[in-house]
């Protein structure tokens, strides 16, 4: 799986008041927006965990869910540690785990919940389409994703207004912290590919950010997923 070396460091005393500054609530409000579909879930994997709110909020919401919560920078991930334990996350709950997604041996069909908030839109399409199937293979065959991004809308002024925010956004974040990607590249193709169907999308602020349920059904997992929880 190839994967450029990113780091979000230098920005994770600053990324909570960034956001709050830059957006208020909306972010948090996309990133929860599906978090009732995954009643009666029981494993969570959330990737690109950053500071943590996503993270904190689903496991207050279900007290029976434990969380593997992945993250290439060490100083997002005590961020998200620090948020945890303000709201009260007993640490048994909850693993973190400080590598880079390619380098997590990630435990194949363990997770019957995945979450990825604004994590996605972080990689150009040759590493997005690896870093889904990654996530694809550690997802049960009867997996729910919650995938929250930034987004294109199909056309209009909406979608220049999208392109020139996007390209502000990616402009700040590419030389802070070594991303690669230069534009949003939907992963729907890659979540179709791995068996995922998109069950549920909300946009707002005319199509800047939206927010998906996707399903997996054990029918509609591909072979390999499946033979891989034999
Ligand atoms: C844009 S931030 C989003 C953080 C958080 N999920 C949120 O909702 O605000 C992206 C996060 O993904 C992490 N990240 C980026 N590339 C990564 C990779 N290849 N492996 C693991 N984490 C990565 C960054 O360190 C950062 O914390």
């Amino acid at each position: 799986m190839v994967e450029s070396r990113v780091s979000f460091d230098s920005l994770a005393p600053w990324y909570a008041g960034l956001e709050r500054v830059l957006a208020g609530p909306l972010l948090q409000r996309a990133r929860t927006h599906w978090a009732g579909q995954l009643a009666g879930r029981r494993r969570l994997l959330v990737a690109g965990v950053g500071h943590g709110p996503g993270l904190v909020a689903l496991l207050r919401q279900y007290p029976a869910l434990t969380a593997v919560a992945v993250d290439a920078s060490g100083r997002m991930l005590e961020a998200a540690r620090a948020r945890a334990g303000r709201a009260g996350i007993a640490p048994g709950r909850l693993e973190f785990v400080h590598a880079p997604l390619a380098e997590w041996n990630a435990p194949a069909g363990e997770f019957d919940a995945v979450a990825t908030h604004f994590f996605l839109d972080c990689f150009p399409a040759d590493e997005l389409r690896a870093v889904v199937a990654h996530l694809a293979r550690a997802a049960a065959r009867d997996a729910d994703w919650l995938v929250t991004d930034f987004s294109v809308p199909a056309t209009g002024w909406r979608r220049q207004r999208a392109r020139a925010v996007h390209a502000l956004m990616y402009a700040f974040f590419r030389p802070a912290t070594g991303l690669r990607a230069r534009h949003v590249v939907p992963p729907d193709a890659f979540l179709a590919a791995a068996g995922f169907r998109c069950r549920g999308r909300r946009r707002w602020n005319h199509g800047l950010v939206q927010a998906d349920w996707w399903r997996r059904s054990a029918q509609e997992a591909p072979p390999s997923v499946v033979a891989g929880q034999a």
